[in-house]
Formats: structure tokens, sequence, C-alpha cells
């Protein structure tokens, strides 16, 4: 038997667990967006409930055509026969890598997903670090070394993954980047799978510009998208594929399709329900898509300013709900407290702090580093103070919030610390 858990949700039950038992935990290594559920999803899954047959497997039309609606509108001519819809994106995610055949090209650091289902799929993966300036692609000059060196040495890339905005940088590559990473990828005959479930949560689209890789290179982009981020329905695992409308996307779409049909089936009929409202994106969906990413946005600068009042170098965060410190800067005074890796950085929270984070090496980076992913969407308390947080204006001075920024601040003081201080 192969496998182990997926680290996040591992940690997760962990923490679940934990303060079950009574322990007080701050909880930065799972992704979820945590917000009150709308009134209208409520309703539109009671109204969905009756949809009890399977099903056609890429999802029904009305379903499917409010999706293509969506990429339409978001400069991306879509009909629905691009669109194929499934249990959550992860599900479509692992059916590409399944579909695809050949090795997979990853940015460095990346979701921890993408690597262990290349496992599954019997995949050799070839991790290209990110740039300075924002994650979610390889640098495009190493990308290009890395494939060549790769086929000379028989291997064979055919699929580059690529995170758009990037989950777990909380950055967002910007269009020049996206131009020159797609460049790569023609000249290199590369398949792209550009995962834009953060897309929704630039924090300032204005400031951020967002140009999609099927903009740039529509043959070969499929676009992989879901509501668990941006519309806070993790749980509820609605995912979407948007393929390209060509004959080869075509035929890659059947492959997926086939897949799809011997491991899930269909989106859940109630699911599509829900899907076909969301995507058509009414004003209530608009404005608490608005109002989470502005939350997103207010909370991570403030767990950045954090980190780097610790002594960390940390890339600002731009979209969605993360940040990925690096605490090489103060390298020495860690050592100084026993602490030499990610792994030893992030127990060395836990067992000092209580906060748990995920570290670098569980998503591709170089187990030597000192770098850690932190979800800061997980701060917004119960329902009542995410209400509160949502309608703030600055919610990090809510005092809920800043008390447990509070604490973070205290944490990672900690671990520079003089020893004796400790
Ligand atoms: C980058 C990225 N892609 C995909 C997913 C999976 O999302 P879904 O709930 O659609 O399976 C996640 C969730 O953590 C994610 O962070």
């Amino acid at each position: 038997m192969t496998g182990r858990m997926s680290p996040n949700l591992a940690l997760n039950q962990m923490v679940d667990r934990r303060r079950a038992a009574g322990e007080s935990l701050v909880h930065l290594a799972f992704g979820e967006a945590r917000l009150p559920l709308l009134p209208g999803l409520a309703r539109e899954l009671a109204e969905g409930a009756h949809r009890t047959a399977y099903g056609p497997i890429a999802g029904a039309e009305p379903a499917r055509a409010a999706v293509a609606g969506y990429f339409r509108r978001r400069r991306l001519p879509t009909s629905a026969d691009q669109i194929v819809l499934a249990p959550g994106s992860k599900a479509l995610l692992m059916a590409l890598q399944l579909a695809v055949p050949g090795d997979v090209v990853l940015p460095r650091p990346a979701w921890n997903s993408y690597a262990a289902q290349a496992g599954y799929a019997g995949k050799h993966v070839i991790g290209i670090p990110v740039p300075a300036a924002c994650g979610g692609v390889p640098d495009p000059a190493a990308l290009r070394l890395a494939v060549l060196a790769a086929k000379a040495r028989g291997r064979d890339p055919r699929l580059l993954v690529l995170t758009l905005p990037d989950n777990p940088t909380g950055t967002l590559a910007p269009p020049a980047l996206v131009r020159e990473v797609c460049a790569v990828a023609a000249a290199e005959d590369l398949v792209i799978v550009s995962d834009e479930i953060y897309r929704d949560l630039v924090h300032d689209p204005v400031a951020t510009p967002f140009l999609s890789p099927a903009e740039v290179a529509p043959d070969r982009t499929v676009v992989t998208s879901g509501l668990s981020k941006a519309f806070g329905l993790g749980g509820w695992r609605i995912g979407a594929a948007r393929f390209p409308g060509t004959d080869s996307g075509q035929r890659l779409r059947d492959a997926v399709v086939a897949v799809a049909g011997e491991v899930w089936s269909a989106l859940a009929g109630p699911m599509q329900h829900v899907a076909e409202y969301v995507y058509a994106e009414p004003p209530e969906i608009q404005a608490r898509v608005a109002a989470g990413a502005r939350l997103h946005g207010a909370v991570a600068r403030a767990v950045h300013d954090v980190v780097t009042r610790a002594g960390a170098g940390c890339r600002p965060p731009t979209a969605g709900f993360y940040v990925y410190p690096d605490f090489e800067p103060v390298r020495e005074r860690l050592r100084d407290n026993g602490i030499g890796d990610s792994a030893g950085l992030a127990r060395r929270l836990l067992d000092d702090s209580g906060v748990v984070v995920l570290p670098g090496h569980l998503l591709g980076d170089d187990p030597g580093g000192l770098r850690f992913k932190a979800a800061t969407s997980l701060l917004y308390g119960d329902d009542e103070q995410q209400r509160l947080s949502l309608a703030a204006d600055e919610p990090a001075r809510l005092p809920h919030l800043s008390a447990v920024l509070d604490r973070l601040a205290e944490a990672f003081a900690r671990l520079t610390a003089p020893a004796t201080r400790r």
C-alpha cells in the first residue's frame, strides 16, 4: 500500500483533536475561507434537493452554461461544451494528471496536492524555483533550462501546473511573467494547467492586474476553478475546468470525462443547482466575494507585518489568504535556539506557542529552508466574529483579531529571543 495523508488535512485533524482536549491553538495550516453561509445559497441547495439522478458526467447543460458565462465575463470566450464540473477542482487536477501522459513541472514551492497527485499518476515531478517577486509560476529562464535538462536525462515533461494567484505565497504573477512562462511552455510543447481557484480574491484588482495563461496560450491551457475559496464553499465540493475550444482541447476534455466517469460519475445534482446560481454571479454573490477579498487582504497584510517585524523576509500578499515568510535573515538567532530547518521551525512554533503552520518542505521547498505557509483565513473567529470582520473597515483592529495578532507577534519573537528569555 502506498500513500500518506495530505499533510494539511492531517494537521487540521490534529488541531481538532488537541482543541477538543482543551488546548488553545492558533491554526494557520489550513486554507479554508471560513465565512458565514449566505441565505441564497442555503435556499438554492434546498431547491436542488430533488435532483437525485446521476445526470451527464461533465454536468448538466445549464450549470455548464453558467460556468461558461463566468469565464466569458473574464475575457475568455467559452461555450458550455468546454466545461466539466466535478466534486472539487482537486478531482479535476488529479484527472488531468491521469489524462496527460509524461512528467509534470511544478513551481517550487507549490500547493502540496500537485506533487502527491503526480505520485499517484506515476509521474516524475520537476520542481522549479519561483522568482523573488511572486510565486505560482516558475522562473522562466530556470524553467527552460530544467525542461531541456530533464529531456536530456530521458524524462518526458508534458504538463506545467501554474497557480494564479498563488497558494502558498499569496501573490499573483504579473502579466509580463505569465507571457514569458507561456512562451517557454509553447516552445517546449507543455500543456498548461492554470489553477485559478483564487482568481476572484485579488485584494486590489486595479493595482494587481490578472492575466490568464488561457488568454496568452489558448490552445494549450486548461483552467481549473471552483467555489471553495472566493465563495467559501469548500465542503460543498464544487469545481470546474475550462478546456481549450480546439480539437486537441476537446480530446483532453474527453479523456478527463472518461476518468470522471470511472471515479465520481458526476457532480452531485443539488450542487449543480448551487453552481448554476453562483456562477451567474448575482449581486449577493458579487458583494460577498468583494467583502471577502477585502477582509482576506487586510488580515494577510496584518500577519505579513507581524512576520516581517520578527525579522523574516516575506513577499507582500496581494491575493488570497496566505503568507509565506522566510526566516533566513535571522538564521543565526534561530540556530542559537536549536532551529535549523523548516520542520524544526514548525515544531518549535507548535511546542512553544501553540501556533500551527505548514512547513515549506511539505510544499516541495528546500527542507533546510526556514520557510512555512501561514493561512490567515482561519483567524476570523466564530460565525458572529466573521460577520463583524466582513463588515469592519479595519478588521485587524477588532478585539478578537488584534488579540490573535498579538499572540502571533509573541510567538515569532520567541523564536529569535536569546535562549535565557524564552
Ligand atoms: C491552489 C489550490 N488548488 C486547488 C484547491 C482545491 O480546491 P477544491 O476545493 O476545489 O478541490 C486548493 C484548496 O486548498 C488550492 O489551494
